[in-house]
């Protein structure tokens, strides 16, 4: 069999360094053509030694070279374009933080190219163009989130799927007060009960926008009306994610959490291989698993974000926006964990909507939120 060309987007990352586990320890099964690192330029050194990619890209722009170690260097914007429009590849992994992800992921589309989709941006910020136009070109988009993940491997019919169950863990202050909440420190949002994410994903998990984001992720992947997603709060983490089909049966999808599964079948579906085995998981050995309603009062982020996606149109791409610039500001230290909904509901309030944003528009309404909400920040 010929080994599947890929390149990732990313490749200094959380999800980018567990997907070149996954890829060294299925080295006949993958070849790679390019990675990315935003700053991390030590780590991607020993990438490239390890990997030897044809390329790779940087974000930092101030580093000059020509090549490292054999591989020629791109930078910045262009050069995950440049990626993206190298047909050699079969897939590439978009696991870039941020906006940055949208536009070569546009790029690998309008190629032919099929993608396995980490960057959660994409699809928030032009859900609706990405998904029309994969489907245009017969591109496969392959989720990485878990969740995400969990219904691609339930769903076979996807006419006969009345609703989606995502499951979430409630994050570090599931059992902790509102108040606990207020006065949480950058150190306490960031240590996650479950899962070892960068930071930006983390705090989202804390304050679960990061579900709100995944509502919105599953809309477009899967087609589903907003009223047919329902979040359950499951703590163990065990079952990723649920499908109810119209019959009343539920199917749901289950293991240790560990976010190399889903990796590994993004990159290589429609196949499976043994790879990274996922930690054996006995059903008798686990005492009890935990279902309950979220906490809207404590978590307000995340009917906002299910508001943004019902609004539809430009909503989500200000949520976004509004959102990330509000975790750095909480992440720096300026803000408190509870300003962070505060200042994206404001922004998001005052937001008059555009109904059908172009990629353009898109990018400028992102700019205009982050604008704003600095300004909001500023004035704390
Ligand atoms: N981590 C998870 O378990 C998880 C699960 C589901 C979905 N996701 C989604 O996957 C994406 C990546 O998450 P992550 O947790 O892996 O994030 P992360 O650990 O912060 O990694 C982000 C990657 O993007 C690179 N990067 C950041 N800004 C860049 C820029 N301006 N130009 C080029 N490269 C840039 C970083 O490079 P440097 O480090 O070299 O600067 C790094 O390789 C996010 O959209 C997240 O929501 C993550």
């Amino acid at each position: 069999m010929e080994r599947r060309k890929i390149s990732i987007l990313g490749s200094t990352g959380s999800i980018g360094t567990q997907a070149l586990e996954v890829i060294e320890k299925l080295q006949d099964k993958f070849e790679i053509i390019a990675l990315s690192a935003g700053k991390n330029i030590e780590l991607l050194k020993t990438q490239i030694q390890k990997f030897k990619p044809k390329y790779v890209c940087i974000g930092d722009e101030t580093f000059k070279e020509k090549t490292l170690y054999g591989a020629k260097v791109l930078y910045g914007a262009d050069g995950l374009n440049t990626i993206c429009s190298d047909k050699e590849n079969d897939i590439i992994l978009v696991a870039v933080s941020g906006k940055i992800g949208l536009k070569p992921t546009l790029t690998a589309i309008e190629n032919g190219i099929d993608i396995a989709l980490a960057n959660k941006e994409t699809l928030v910020m032009a859900g609706d163009i990405v998904m029309h136009k994969a489907k245009e070109k017969g591109v496969k988009i392959i989720p990485v989130d878990s969740e995400h993940c969990a219904i691609h491997q339930c769903i076979k019919n996807r006419e006969d799927v009345d609703k989606l169950i995502i499951t979430a863990s409630g994050g570090p202050f599931l059992r902790k007060s509102i108040q606990d909440m207020q006065s949480a420190t950058v150190e306490q949002a960031l240590s996650h009960p479950r899962w070892n994410m960068g930071k930006k994903i983390t705090i989202d998990s804390a304050t679960l926008m990061n579900k709100g984001l995944e509502v919105i992720e599953a809309h477009h992947l899967f087609a589903m009306n907003y009223e047919n997603i329902e979040v359950v709060i499951h703590p163990q983490s065990i079952v990723h994610s649920a499908i109810e089909y119209k019959d009343g049966s539920i199917i749901a999808q289950l293991g240790i959490p560990s976010m190399h599964i889903p990796i590994q079948y993004a990159i290589c579906y429609p196949q499976r291989f043994e790879g990274i085995k996922s930690k054996s998981f006995s059903f008798s050995d686990i005492a009890h698993l935990d279902f309950e309603k979220p906490d809207y009062k404590k978590f307000p982020t995340l009917e906002l974000a299910y508001n943004a996606g019902k609004t539809g149109g430009s909503s989500t791409v200000c949520l976004n926006a509004a959102n990330e610039e509000a975790v750095l500001a909480f992440l720096d230290g300026k803000i408190k964990l509870f300003d962070i909904y505060k200042i994206t509901s404001q922004i998001f309030e005052k937001h008059i909507k555009t109904a059908y944003p172009s990629i353009d528009e898109i990018f400028e309404i992102d700019k205009e939120t982050r604008i704003k909400t600095q300004e909001l920040i500023r004035n704390y």
